[in-house]
C-alpha cells in the first residue's frame, strides 16, 4: 500500500480543530496590525531563491525541491515565503503604494529536503507576515510585538524571545573577518561542515549544533560589538522600545538564521528550553533583498511561524482548543416512503441552515441511531410508515432518549 512520501504528512479530521484555532488567530493579529493578505504560487523561478535565500546555506545547496518543467522552466517548491512575497511587491507596483506596505501569508505549504525527525519536515505550512518599505526601529518593534502577542494569544507560555543585530554591507564585512580570524584559530575543533562554512559562509558558523563547534562559538567575536553607528543606534532604539512594550528579550550573538538576506535585526521565539530545533517562528530584517531582486533599494522585516510546532506545542501545554461545528441532528427513516421524505425535510432543513446528517442504505432503527450516537448529535429525527401517513416525525433527544411527536414545520424552533 502507498503511504504518504517520508517527511510529511496528512493532516487528519480529527487535527483539524488545532489547524483552524491557529488559523483564526492568525486572521485576528494580521487584523489587529492591519496586515493584508498575499497569497503566492507554490512554485517559482528557481532563481528567485538562490538569489534571496543565498547560495551557500542549507537550503538552497541541499534542501530544494527544483525540477525543469516540460517546457523547460527551471522552478522550485517554494523553501520560504519571503522572497514570493517581495517578488510580488516589485511585479505588481507595490512601491508606488503609500509604504510601508503590510502582507501576511498562511497555511502555505513549504517543502525543504531535510532530514524528518518531530517538528522537522519536508512538506510543512507557514504562516508570516511583512512589512516592506520603512527601516524604523519603531517597525521593528511592532513586528517582534506582533508576532509576541500572536503566540501569546494562541495560548501559548514559557517563551523565550532571542535577539540579535548582524549588521548592514558597511559593517558585517568587518566582524566576518573577525569571525573567520577566530575559527581559523580553531580548525582543529572544527565538523568537516564548519570547515567548509568557514570558507563559504562563515556567518553559519555561529549556528552549528555539533557542540566541540559550539565550543568555538562561544567565544567568537559577537556582530554587536562591530556594528557601525546606525546600526548600533538602530538596535539601541529597538531594545529601547521593545523595553517600553514590556516584551523580555535575551540577546543571542549567535542567532544568525538560516537564510542569507537578513540585515541588521534577527530574532526567534522558543519554547523555553527547545533550543533552536523547536524555534516556533523566526524572522528580521532584509533591507538589501528587494534591491538585490532588481528594486530600488526598500528596508523591510518580517517573521514566518511554523503551523506544525504551533500544533506540537499546544497539545504538549495542554491548551485546549474550541471543538468545530458538527451537524447536531440525525435523521432515520425507515422505508422507501420515509425516505423520501427524510431527503425532502433533510435539504429543508439545510437549507435554512440547520446541519444534519442523514442516514443512508436500509439499516435498522437501531444501527441508524448508534450512527447518531457516534455522531454525537443532539436530537434524532425519525420518520416511519406512520409518521409519513399522519404527516409528523418523531423528534428524540438523544441525551435522554425522550421522544414526542411534532409537526416538521416546528422542528427549527424545536432543534434549537
Ligand atoms: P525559517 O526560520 O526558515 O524562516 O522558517 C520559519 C519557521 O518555519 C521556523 O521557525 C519553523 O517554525 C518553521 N519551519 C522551518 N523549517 C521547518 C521544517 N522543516 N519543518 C517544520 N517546520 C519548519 C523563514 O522561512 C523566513 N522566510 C522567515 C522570515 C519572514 N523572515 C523574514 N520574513
Amino acid at each position: 500500500m502507498y503511504q504518504v512520501p517520508r517527511g510529511t504528512s496528512d493532516i487528519l479530521p480529527e487535527e483539524q480543530a488545532y489547524w483552524r484555532y491557529v488559523e483564526q488567530k492568525v486572521v485576528n493579529i494580521c487584523q489587529l496590525y492591519g496586515y493584508e493578505r498575499l497569497d503566492s504560487p507554490v512554485f517559482e523561478d528557481t532563481g528567485l531563491f538562490t538569489r534571496s535565500v543565498g547560495q551557500g546555506t542549507d537550503i538552497v545547496e541541499k534542501e530544494m525541491y527544483t525540477f525543469t518543467d516540460k517546457g523547460g522552466n527551471k522552478l522550485t517548491l517554494r523553501p520560504e515565503g519571503t522572497a514570493p512575497v517581495c517578488r510580488a511587491y516589485l511585479e505588481h507596483g507595490m512601491p508606488n503604494l503609500p509604504q510601508p506596505v503590510k502582507l501576511y501569508y498562511y497555511f502555505i505549504p513549504v517543502f525543504r529536503y531535510e532530514r524528518p525527525q518531530a517538528g522537522r519536515y519536508r512538506q510543512h505550512y507557514q504562516f508570516g507576515f511583512e512589512a516592506i518599505g520603512e527601516d524604523d526601529p519603531a517597525l521593528d518593534a511592532e513586528v517582534i510585538d506582533m508576532a509576541w502577542q500572536f503566540f501569546l494569544s494562541l495560548g501559548l507560555r514559557h517563551l523565550s524571545l532571542q535577539l540579535n543585530s548582524i549588521g548592514c554591507r558597511q559593517c558585517r564585512p568587518i566582524h566576518l573577518n573577525a569571525l573567520k580570524d577566530h575559527y581559523a584559530r580553531h580548525t582543529a575543533k572544527l565538523c568537516a561542515d564548519c570547515k567548509v562554512r568557514l570558507e563559504r559562509n562563515p556567518l553559519r558558523l555561529l549556528d552549528c549544533k555539533k557542540s566541540s563547534c559550539q565550543v568555538v562559538a562561544n567565544s567568537a567575536p559577537r556582530s554587536t560589538d562591530y556594528l557601525c553607528p546606525q546600526c548600533g543606534a538602530h538596535f539601541s532604539r529597538l531594545k529601547k522600545y521593545l523595553d517600553l512594550l514590556e516584551i523580555p528579550f535575551t540577546l543571542n550573538h549567535r542567532l544568525v538564521r538560516g537564510l542569507d538576506y537578513y540585515t541588521r535585526t534577527v530574532f526567534e521565539i522558543q519554547p523555553r528550553g527547545a533550543g533552536a530545533q523547536g524555534t516556533l517562528g523566526g524572522g528580521g530584517r532584509y533591507d538589501d533583498l528587494i534591491e538585490e531582486l532588481g528594486g530600488k533599494p526598500t528596508p523591510a522585516i518580517g517573521l514566518a511561524a511554523g503551523i506544525e510546532r504551533m500544533v506540537l506545542n499546544l497539545k504538549k501545554q495542554a491548551i485546549p482548543v474550541p471543538p468545530l461545528p458538527r451537524p447536531r441532528v440525525f435523521i432515520a427513516h425507515l422505508g422507501n416512503e420515509a425516505r423520501d421524505e427524510a431527503i425532502k425535510l433533510a435539504s429543508r432543513l439545510r437549507r435554512a441552515g440547520t446541519g444534519i446528517i442523514m442516514a443512508t442504505g436500509q439499516r435498522s432503527l437501531k444501527a441508524q441511531l448508534r450512527q447518531a450516537n457516534t455522531a454525537a448529535t443532539r436530537h434524532a429525527v425519525i420518520i416511519g410508515e406512520q409518521e409519513v401517513k399522519t404527516g409528523t416525525v418523531i423528534l428524540r433527544d438523544m441525551a435522554n432518549a425522550q421522544q414526542k411527536t411534532v409537526i416538521p414545520a416546528d422542528l427549527p424552533g424545536l432543534l434549537g
